[in-house]
């Protein structure tokens, strides 16, 4: 699949990226973080979350004592969207086959879900306010809420609370 993401000419996000980012991680991951789409850094090396947000990610994940090559990384949609401007629904709505698919062949116990647009993608409404590090079960998948290490880039008092939410996923894996 990852062949046909990159040669994806199903939207227009083909036109300006560099290099689609069909994600990474172990094809037997326990569980699938999915975020909202790549940025300048992720565009131009085809991986996700390797910029600052994927720093923050990643401090994250050690936090909870798991490792990057244990988990999928992934988006809702796969190529960069121009200037960062959010993803479109028409966008989001094609890409998403492919993330589909990928929950499909991975089956991950938990899908974390980062930030409004993944959780909307997911649960039809993206607002963190009280389901953050909360587990809903959508269509026989475990979904888990979390910010986007973005939101805590912004606001540093969000990083304790994403602290708690990644030790408490934790729990729910092991
Ligand atoms: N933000 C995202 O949502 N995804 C990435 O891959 C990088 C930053």
């Amino acid at each position: 699949m990852n062949s046909e993401i990159m040669k994806c000419k199903r939207c227009r996000l083909h036109e300006t990226r560099t290099n689609a980012v069909p994600g990474e991680g172990p094809m037997d991951a326990r569980v699938m973080f999915v975020g909202e789409g790549p940025g300048k850094k992720e565009d131009e090396k085809g991986r996700p979350f390797v910029g600052r947000a994927g720093e923050l990610l990643n401090e994250m994940l050690l936090h909870a004592d798991l490792s990057r090559e244990q988990v999928f990384i992934t988006n809702i949609v796969k190529c960069r969207p121009p200037g960062n401007r959010d993803p479109r629904e028409d966008e989001k709505k094609t890409c998403s086959e492919y993330l589909s698919r990928q929950i499909e062949i991975i089956k991950p116990r938990a899908i974390c879900t980062l930030g409004n647009h993944a959780t909307s993608h997911f649960l039809g409404v993206g607002e963190m306010g009280k389901r953050h590090g909360r587990t809903f079960q959508v269509e026989q998948m475990t979904v888990i809420p979390l910010y986007h290490p973005a939101a805590a880039l912004y606001n540093p008092n969000l990083k304790g609370v994403m602290k708690e939410d990644f030790l408490s996923l934790r729990k729910i894996l092991y």
